[in-house]
C-alpha cells in the first residue's frame, strides 16, 4: 500500500507543518523487469516504471497531490490548468478530494476519451477550446491571474517537485541509477522533475552516480528536436502533442547535463512499440508513453546504448485512457459468436 508521495518523501519535499498530508495513494508505481522485449532486443537489462498504475492513471498524480496541497495551505479557491488530458484528470481527482472546484481548458477533439471521462467524472468545469494544447496553456496563465486561481500546470513549481519522487522509487529498486533513463517529452515538465530527482539522490549520497537522460519527442510535434516551436503540432500520441514546451530549458539541461539526448520518433514507431509491449510484455500503456519505448529501441538501432546497461523506460500513462486507438490497431473485428461449444470451435480454428 502506499501512502502517498508526501508522507514517504516528506523530506525531500517543500512541506511545512500547515502542508495538509493528502494522499490518493499516489507513488509506489511498479517496477517492472522486461522478459521478452528485453530478450529480442538483447538488452538484458531493461525495465519498465509503470506510471499508468497511479490513482488517476498516470505520472501526474506525483506533481499534482504537491501542488494541489500547497494551493489548500495558501487557501487557493479554485485550480485551474489546460491540458491533453491527464493533468486534467489529476488536477480534477485532488480537486474533488479537497474540496475545491477545478477548471480544466482542453484543445478541442484532441483530448482521448478517457481522459475526458474522468473530468467529467470528477465534476471538473470543462472548457474544450478551438486551438491547440500551447493556446489552452497561454490562457490557463491570464485566467489564473485575473480570475485568482492556482495554476497546476508544471510551470508550477510544486508539480515538479512532486513528480521527482519517481526517480527516487527507481534508485531505492534497482540499488542504484540506472544508467539510462527513456521518457517520452511533452510539455518537458517530467524530464526535468525526473533529473531534480537523480540530482538530489545523489547529493544525498543513495547513488553515486545519474544516468543519462535520453527524452524522446513525437516527430510532428518536436520543438526541441528541431530547435523552435512547432505552430501546428501533429502526432497520434495526443498526450505530447505540444509545440512550445513551457520547461524547454530545464529540458535541455537535463539533457547537456547527464550527456543524454532529445530525439523524436514517428507515429509509426510509437505504434510499433505501443503493439510490442502490450503483446510482448502485457502491458497496456497510452501511446505517448510508448515514445520512451520506441525512442530507447531507436537509440539501440543507433548504437548509442551499450547492451549491458540498464535501462529504464518511463510509461507515463494507462492504455485504459485512449480505447479507440487500441481498437484501432485490432487485428480482426470483434466476432460475435452463436453461444454453443460448436460454434466456438470453429470460429476458435479461424483464428491464428
Ligand atoms: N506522457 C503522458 C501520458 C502525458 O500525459 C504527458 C503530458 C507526457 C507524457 C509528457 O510529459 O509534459 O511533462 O513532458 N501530458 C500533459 C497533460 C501535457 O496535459 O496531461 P511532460
Amino acid at each position: 500500500m502506499s501512502l502517498g508521495i508526501l508522507n514517504t518523501y516528506s523530506e525531500f519535499l517543500p512541506l511545512s507543518e500547515k502542508t495538509p498530508r493528502i494522499s490518493l495513494g499516489e507513488g509506489g508505481t511498479p517496477l517492472v523487469q522486461s522478459e521478452r522485449l528485453a530478450k529480442s532486443l538483447g538488452i538484458p537489462n531493461l525495465f519498465f516504471k509503470l506510471e499508468g498504475c497511479n490513482p488517476t492513471g498516470s505520472f501526474k498524480d506525483r506533481g499534482m497531490v504537491m501542488a494541489v496541497a500547497n494551493a489548500i495551505e495558501n487557501n487557493s479557491r479554485q485550480l485551474i490548468c489546460a491540458s491533453t488530458g491527464n493533468t486534467s484528470a489529476a488536477a480534477a481527482a485532488y480537486g474533488a478530494h479537497c474540496g475545491i472546484p477545478t477548471v480544466v481548458l482542453v484543445p478541442k477533439g484532441n483530448v482521448a476519451t478517457g481522459k475526458v471521462a474522468q473530468a467529467i467524472a470528477y465534476g471538473a468545469k470543462i472548457l474544450s477550446i478551438n486551438g491547440n494544447f500551447d493556446k489552452a496553456l497561454e490562457l490557463a496563465q491570464i485566467l489564473a491571474v485575473d480570475l485568482k486561481m492556482t495554476l497546476v500546470n508544471s510551470i508550477n513549481p510544486y508539480r515538479i517537485e512532486g513528480q521527482k519522487t519517481a526517480s527516487f522509487e527507481i534508485c531505492e529498486r534497482l540499488g542504484s541509477a540506472p544508467d539510462y533513463l527513456c521518457i517520452p517529452v511533452g510539455n518537458a515538465g517530467n524530464i526535468t522533475a525526473y533529473w531534480r530527482g537523480f540530482k538530489e539522490w545523489k547529493e544525498a549520497e543513495f547513488i553515486s552516480s545519474t544516468p543519462k537522460m535520453f527524452g524522446f519527442q513525437a516527430e510532428g510535434a518536436a520543438p526541441i528536436v528541431l530547435g523552435h516551436p512547432v505552430k501546428e503540432p501533429q502526432t497520434i500520441a495526443s498526450a505530447i502533442k505540444i509545440g512550445n514546451p513551457a520547461s524547454w530549458t530545464t529540458a535541455l539541461e537535463a539533457c547537456v547535463e547527464s550527456n543524454g539526448l532529445i530525439d523524436s520518433v514517428s507515429d509509426e514507431e510509437i505504434l510499433s512499440a505501443y503493439k510490442s509491449l502490450a503483446r510482448m510484455e502485457g502491458i497496456f500503456c497510452e501511446p505517448a508513453s510508448a515514445a520512451s519505448v520506441a525512442g530507447m529501441m531507436k537509440a539501440k538501432r543507433n548504437n548509442l546504448i551499450n547492451p549491458d546497461a540498464s535501462i529504464v523506460c518511463v510509461l507515463t500513462g494507462t492504455g485504459l485512457k485512449d480505447p479507440d486507438l487500441a481498437s484501432q490497431i485490432a487485428d480482426r473485428p470483434l466476432q460475435e459468436v452463436e453461444a454453443t461449444t460448436e460454434a466456438l470451435s470453429i470460429a476458435l480454428q479461424s483464428i491464428n
